[in-house]
């Protein structure tokens, strides 16, 4: 899960997912970047942490890294947050770039659209819960979409 600052939408998005995982049994590796330096080492956006835990999650003990090139080798899918995040980890995947692997989450919900997380950033508490909302649909059919994978691979 990729996204700016890796401490507002990424750390949701990878605390939801490996929860989500974690009560479908599956036995994922979920992990959060940003493409940005800034917050490298920091905990997650005090209101991300509060509104994770109003919803049974704990993202406290994240911290933030950057992106790098090698995530595209090592991560099965990579998930960004907007088109920004789209062509940062194009141009820093550089070699490595797979584009059969990045996507924008919210096309997992509206697929084709492009559509972005908004970065609630420089919002209030109302925009990091329906961040959460985005979040937690799309994850639902993140969880969908790659759990069916795997029945039908161990089926073939
Ligand atoms: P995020 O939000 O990409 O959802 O983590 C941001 C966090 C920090 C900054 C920008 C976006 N920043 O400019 O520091």
């Amino acid at each position: 899960m990729v996204c700016l600052g890796n401490i507002c939408r990424s750390p949701l998005a990878e605390g939801i997912l490996l929860h989500k995982a974690k009560q479908a049994g599956l036995n994922w590796q979920v992990e959060s970047a940003g493409t940005g330096s800034w917050h490298i080492g920091s905990p997650p956006h005090k209101l991300s942490r509060k509104i994770a835990s109003f919803y049974g999650i704990d993202i406290s003990k994240q911290r933030c890294r950057q992106f790098q090139k090698e995530d595209l080798l090592y991560f099965d899918f990579i998930y960004v947050m907007d088109e920004n995040n789209y062509e940062d980890v194009k141009a820093m995947g550089s070699e490595l770039w797979n584009k059969l692997k990045v996507d924008l989450l919210m096309n997992e919900l509206y697929p084709g659209e492009n559509r972005s997380v908004p970065d609630p950033y420089f919002g209030t508490e109302t925009d990091y819960h329906n961040v959460f909302d985005l979040l937690d649909k799309a994850c639902d059919k993140v969880i969908e979409k790659f759990s069916i994978d795997k029945k039908q691979k161990s089926l073939s």
